[in-house]
């Protein structure tokens, strides 16, 4: 890729889906993680994120996904809990999103928090693909481990494999009760006015090739514009979470959506009562496919550019908060940028 291309913003994916419908072991088998093991009660709290790079996703996705016809630079996902008590971690996580996975249990079907992501969704006007979790699930279910999906759905008994299409159907009904024309998503042409449905599985990883092939391919035919932004300009992010760190003291965990942050940058975070102007001291990132939320093993960066999780150190951070807005003051005065903090 040329020079030019690189400087294409990393598109953010958001998971969204009822309690339990696995998007956080959907993500921890695109990671080789285990995050749900660290979670009480497998219940996901916090909003997460984490930089999956092309190359991983062409190794996962296999003939899927040829890393030549890309120039994306990979995707970062952000985790968001199902518990129906988050909902604002729910509605800060769709805001963010450039596109969504919206993560159904295909025995559970939709369920009251599946509505209401779809209502986010609607609201945002984020498109979204469908993961039709737990196809493992199935009676009489052969497992591939690995396999894309139309393999392994060739593979299975003819009992398994319609007693898993009937689940299907009725997921495709559920969306166009909701108003979305829906179909597997390999009879999908036209993914902008059509909504595609994976079936998938976190436990064996059957369809995950696939679940990515069609994220890549959709952020790279519908997006390409949007992400052709310039990477390098004034950052502007959100606060995920406002943490201790060894070391740092009060830190901000942030998903950078736009531009860059460099150390010694000067930015301005909304605070309890007002906006607070500081100076960045360090930035933490996490390694590639860490989760931010877990990550021990911060690497101090002297700049990062859109859209990743960092963690940023800076003095001053007692009363910033969770959802608050960053941005990074660069040829604009300070009182402006703290203006439009305010108004946001
Ligand atoms: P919240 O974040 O709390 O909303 O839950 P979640 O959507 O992240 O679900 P999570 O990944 O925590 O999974 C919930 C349970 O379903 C766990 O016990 C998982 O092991 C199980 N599970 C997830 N995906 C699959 C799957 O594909 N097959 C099977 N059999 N179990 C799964
Ligand atoms: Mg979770």
């Amino acid at each position: 890729a040329s020079g030019e291309e690189q400087s294409l913003r990393t598109p953010i994916v958001a998971v969204l889906g009822h309690v339990d419908h696995g998007k956080t072991s959907l993500l921890d088998r695109v990671r080789g993680s285990a995050v749900i093991e660290g979670e009480a009660g497998a219940i996901t709290q916090h909003i997460g994120a984490t930089a999956v790079p092309l190359e991983t996703i062409s190794e996962i996705s296999g003939a899927l996904v040829n890393p030549d016809d890309f120039d994306l630079p990979g995707l970062l996902f952000i985790d968001t809990p199902g518990h129906h008590s988050f909902s604002t971690l729910r509605a800060r996580g769709g805001a963010l999103a450039d596109i969504a996975i919206l993560v159904v249990d295909v025995n559970d079907g939709f369920q009251p928090q599946t509505l209401e992501a779809i209502d986010i969704l609607k609201r945002t006007q984020t498109p979204f693909i469908v993961a039709a979790n737990k196809v493992d699930t199935t009676p009489g279910w052969n497992p591939n481990e690995n396999s894309p999906i139309q393999q392994s759905m060739e593979a299975q008994s003819d009992r398994a494999e319609s007693r898993l299409n009937e689940a299907l159907y009725e997921i495709i009904g559920q969306l166009s009760e909701n108003d979305f024309s829906a179909d597997m998503y390999w009879r999908v042409r036209d993914f902008q006015g059509n909504v595609g449905v994976v079936p998938v599985s976190a436990m064996t990883g059957e369809g995950v090739p696939d679940l990515l092939a069609v994220l890549m391919g959709l952020s790279q035919r519908y997006m390409k514009e949007a992400m052709a932004i310039d990477v390098t300009g004034p950052g502007a992010g959100t606060v995920l979470e406002v943490k201790d760190e060894r070391g740092f003291g009060k830190t901000l965990d942030v998903v950078l959506y736009d531009g860059s942050v460099r150390t010694d940058d000067t930015i301005v975070v909304g605070g309890l009562n007002e906006p607070i102007v500081t100076q960045v001291r360090a930035l933490l990132q996490p390694r590639p496919l860490a989760e931010i939320r877990t990550e021990k093993q911060f690497e101090k960066v002297p700049e990062v550019r859109a859209a990743a999780g960092v963690k940023i150190a800076a003095p001053d951070l007692d009363d910033a908060i969770a959802g608050a807005p960053v941005r990074v003051v660069r040829d604009q005065p300070v009182a402006e940028v703290v203006e439009e903090v305010q108004a946001e």
